[in-house]
């Protein structure tokens, strides 16, 4: 099993602690590694060979540096001129991998999740590469929580050829509004997706080439095209500046029907935004959560994230502050979905 690491995203709903040349899954938001070392440690060393990592070309020596430091050795680190969202980068990986061995089996991790029971997360792994290997597309379902709109949604039913702890996949529906998932929610058999799967390399490009063609075709063209530069296997931009940007859930999940999944209760997050952060952290009887320097008086229901000064809050509630050296963000906890329309509107802004 060969993982594939997802690392090219922007993660900016964590901005300002996460930006474009140090987006979050370089960032230690807990404990002394980050999310995307965390990501390579947690793995069945036994049971997976060294890693393909998928990532932004300007983040390559970040990278770099954070494999040498848990003395991970990848397999190869491909190198995206820009980002092209998830189904094309798959897919590079995919090529890569097919050219050796067009049956070897991918478990395509994202690089921004943290999980309390890594055991837990293993045994479904383990539950999940029969199916992988005789062609299904495995995807691993996280007991939905609430409404939230940000997550994909799978619909699944018990199928007798299965194996057990193995579902049909009924339905897939990558980010739905509040009331479909609501509804959804009511129907009681559905998942979050965790963003994880397994499959065969040929597998998946067969499912690419027949639902996104676009990808398929362009990404054949790039891979025929990649060159090694150093220790990196580098994607030649004016081909890949072609390429339709979509995630995989939209291009490949939402249209198969080789899909199964596999419950997976291993206390996972997707550290989302800073809300989903300040619940993963433990708060105090206020429910506030202080990471750094900060006093509050009369307050509840904030995160305070300052390292470098000290941050004081008077009688306010549900607040987020996170304090950097160049950028100060203040906002409702209930509106940081929002933060990620702020970057944009500071890109545009230059
Ligand atoms: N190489 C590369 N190139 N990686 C990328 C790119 C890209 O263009 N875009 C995103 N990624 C990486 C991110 O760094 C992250 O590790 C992973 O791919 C997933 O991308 P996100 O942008 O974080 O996706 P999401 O969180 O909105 O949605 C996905 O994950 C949810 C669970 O966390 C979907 O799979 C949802 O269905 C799922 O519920
Ligand atoms: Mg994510």
């Amino acid at each position: 099993m060969i993982p594939v690491i997802l690392s090219g995203g922007a993660g900016s709903r964590l901005w300002p602690l996460s930006r474009e040349a140090f987006p979050k899954q370089f960032l230690q938001l807990a404990g002394d590694h980050s999310l995307l070392q965390q990501t390579l440690s947690r793995l069945p060393s036994d049971r997976v060979s060294a890693p393909l990592i998928v990532a932004s070309n300007q983040h390559r020596f970040i990278l770099s540096e954070q494999l040498a430091a848990i003395d991970c050795e990848p397999r190869g680190i491909l190198l995206e001129p820009f980002a092209r969202n998830t189904a094309p980068a798959v897919a590079m990986a995919a090529l890569q991998i097919a050219a050796d061995d067009p049956q070897a089996i991918m478990l395509v991790l994202p690089a921004d999740h943290q999980m309390k029971d890594e055991d837990a997360f293993r045994a479904a792994l383990s539950r999940g590469e029969a199916a992988a290997e005789a062609g299904s597309l495995v995807l691993f379902g996280v007991l939905p929580q609430g409404p939230d709109t940000e997550f994909g949604y799978i619909g699944s039913e018990p199928d007798r050829s299965l194996p057990d702890g193995v579902f049909r996949v009924t339905q897939f529906v990558e980010k739905p509004d509040r009331s479909a998932a609501e509804g959804m929610l009511s129907q009681g058999s559905h998942f979050w997706n965790s963003g994880i799967f397994m499959c065969r390399a040929d597998r998946y490009l067969e499912e690419l080439q027949k639902h996104s063609p676009d990808i398929y075709d362009t990404c054949q063209l790039a891979a025929r095209n990649v060159w090694q530069d150093l220790e990196f296997c580098r994607i030649p931009a004016e081909v890949y500046e072609h390429c339709p940007e979509e995630a995989v859930d939209r291009a490949v999940m939402e249209k198969t029907d080789r899909a199964v999944v596999i419950p997976m209760d291993s206390g996972w997050r997707d550290v989302a935004s800073w809300a989903t952060y300040w619940e993963s952290q433990v708060s105090d009887d206020q429910q506030n959560v202080v990471i750094g320097e900060a006093l509050l008086e009369q307050s509840q229901g904030c995160l305070v994230h300052s390292k470098d000064r000290l941050v004081a809050l008077l009688g306010v509630n549900d607040l987020v502050v996170v304090d950097t050296r160049d950028a100060l963000l203040v906002a409702r906890r209930h509106r940081v979905q929002e933060v990620k329309g702020l970057v944009e509107r500071l890109r545009e802004e230059g």
